[in-house]
């Protein structure tokens, strides 16, 4: 097994990340040979400063080996000081569909969000990330639920790409949680918690004082009822279930029998005891 995955230095890393993503890359090093990238280029899609860019790629590298990325079990290194991941970029856009690039709900959600430029980088996005994961004939792809289109983009390209050239590359396989794919904003739980377009108060980040924490799990949106279950009009019950199962390494009903008989208020206080 061949893992490789990666982050995007920008903003600052939130639970989402942690609990969908990160914690799945430490778990990695113990499952084969593991690969993760901080992708400073897929941040240069969007406007940016090339200072700031700087200074977050080695933020998120210190937040990942503080979480548990050790340099002699994994290989962990910045996008950009591999220049042949760029270079099959384009070789790979050679067998990239424009229509295909043109669905991806993030590409659509992102160019719509941008103000002066809607750049050909964004559009492009997708083939630098699959570009990022054949490069090294990676098998397993551990990612949270909402990469799943890029990841699915990435095998189809690999095997348009082996049909025309003969058998070159691995087909990726993506590895998403069974808990804790999508995690939710605590106030706005049927949005997914993100780096931008969330809001503050419902995002846990990572870097975050523990009474910080405690105070948005304790002002999470709930609703006006009381059963502790998961449903499609309780996002907000849902999403807290969501995060304690993860946290707790437990699955959800175990989660939600705990909680059955005590309400809100004790699912909230044992989030908030809870130290990730
Ligand atoms: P990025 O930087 O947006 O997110 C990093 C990882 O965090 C996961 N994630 C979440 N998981 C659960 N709940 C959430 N609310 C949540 N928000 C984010 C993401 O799914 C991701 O796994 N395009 C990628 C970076 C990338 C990449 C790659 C990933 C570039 N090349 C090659 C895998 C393989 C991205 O923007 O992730």
């Amino acid at each position: 097994m061949r893992i490789f995955s990666g982050i995007q230095p920008t903003g600052r890393k939130h639970l989402g990340n942690y609990i969908g993503a990160i914690t799945h890359y430490v778990a990695g090093q113990d499952l084969g040979e593991s690969i993760y990238c901080v992708v400073d280029l897929h941040a240069t899609t969007v406007a940016y400063d090339p200072a700031a860019l700087r200074e977050s790629s080695y933020d998120t590298a210190a937040t990942l080996l503080a979480a548990g990325l050790e340099p002699d079990r994994c290989i962990f290194f910045r996008q950009s000081d591999v220049a042949e991941q760029t270079e099959l970029c384009w070789l790979l856009s050679g067998v990239a569909a424009f229509g295909e690039l043109g669905r991806m709900t993030q590409f659509k959600d992102k160019s719509a969000s941008q103000r002066d430029l809607v750049s050909a980088g964004l559009f492009f996005y997708p083939v630098l990330m699959a570009a990022d994961v054949l490069a090294y004939r990676s098998t397993d792809v551990p990612v949270g639920d909402d990469q799943r289109q890029h990841v699915e983009l990435m095998r189809d390209i690999a095997q348009r790409f082996n049909a025309r050239f003969g058998e070159t590359l691995v087909v990726p396989e993506g590895r998403y949680p069974a808990v804790g794919a999508r995690i939710m904003d605590l106030q706005f739980p049927e949005r997914k918690m993100s780096t931008t377009g969330t809001s503050p108060q419902g995002t846990v980040y990572v870097l975050d004082e523990p009474d910080v924490v405690a105070k948005k799990i304790r002002s999470a949106v709930t609703d006006s009822g009381a059963e502790v279950v998961r449903a499609p009009d309780k996002p907000g019950v849902s999403n807290l279930i969501e995060i304690l199962a993860a946290v707790r390494g437990t699955d959800l009903e175990a989660v939600e029998h705990e909680f059955d008989s005590s309400g809100y208020g004790e699912i909230g206080r044992a989030s908030c005891r809870e130290r990730v």
